[in-house]
């Protein structure tokens, strides 16, 4: 099947993801482009689609959700999966990846764990990342669980086979 993976990613660790995860749907046989969402016009030449985001301030980054209110009828004829990277973890306040899981109809929503270098942000963000509510919570370094992320989309991989077959 083709397989656009569409991604929004501030200083890339995100990217990696949707590039891994478009490397395991490549390897599984289909035809997987890996695209910024501002770089996807229309949805006509993807049967399905991953899409994710980095969470700032509890929230998807805006491009993500560009994407999702703009495609939104496209999106909803297809199969979808939806994913975040951040490093707050699962108990940060009812997120865009519920609202737009229910929004879309998506087949699975994945939080994954993100990665955060300092020497990388640029002023704001080194600056909001101090503030005293977030200090603690955002510690440098790289989370992202690799087998983690290759076990969804190997999910993924199969959950498309089915339906090709259908
Ligand atoms: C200023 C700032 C705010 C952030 N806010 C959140 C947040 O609210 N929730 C969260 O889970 N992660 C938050 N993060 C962590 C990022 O989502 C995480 O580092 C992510 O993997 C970055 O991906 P990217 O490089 O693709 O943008 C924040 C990071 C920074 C620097």
């Amino acid at each position: 099947m083709s397989v656009l993976v569409a991604f929004a990613s501030r200083y890339g660790a995100t990217r990696q993801i949707a590039q891994q995860i478009g490397a395991v749907l490549s390897v599984a046989g289909h035809d997987v482009r890996v695209r910024p969402t501002t770089a996807v016009g229309d949805l006509r030449d993807h049967e399905a689609v991953v899409l994710g985001s980095s969470i700032y301030r509890g929230h998807w980054m805006e491009q993500a959700t560009t994407f999702a209110q703009e495609h939104q009828a496209e999106l909803a004829q297809r199969p979808v999966w939806l994913f975040s990277s951040g490093l707050l973890g699962p108990e940060q306040p009812a997120t865009d990846l519920d609202r737009f899981a229910a929004l879309l109809g998506a087949r699975d929503r994945q939080l994954f764990a993100g990665a955060l270098e300092v020497r990388r942000l640029d002023l704001v963000d080194r600056a909001l990342r101090l503030s005293p509510t977030r200090r603690h919570a955002l510690r440098p370094g790289d989370y992202r669980d690799w087998v983690d992320i290759d076990h969804w989309a190997h999910q993924i991989a199969a959950q498309l086979s089915s339906s090709a077959h259908a």
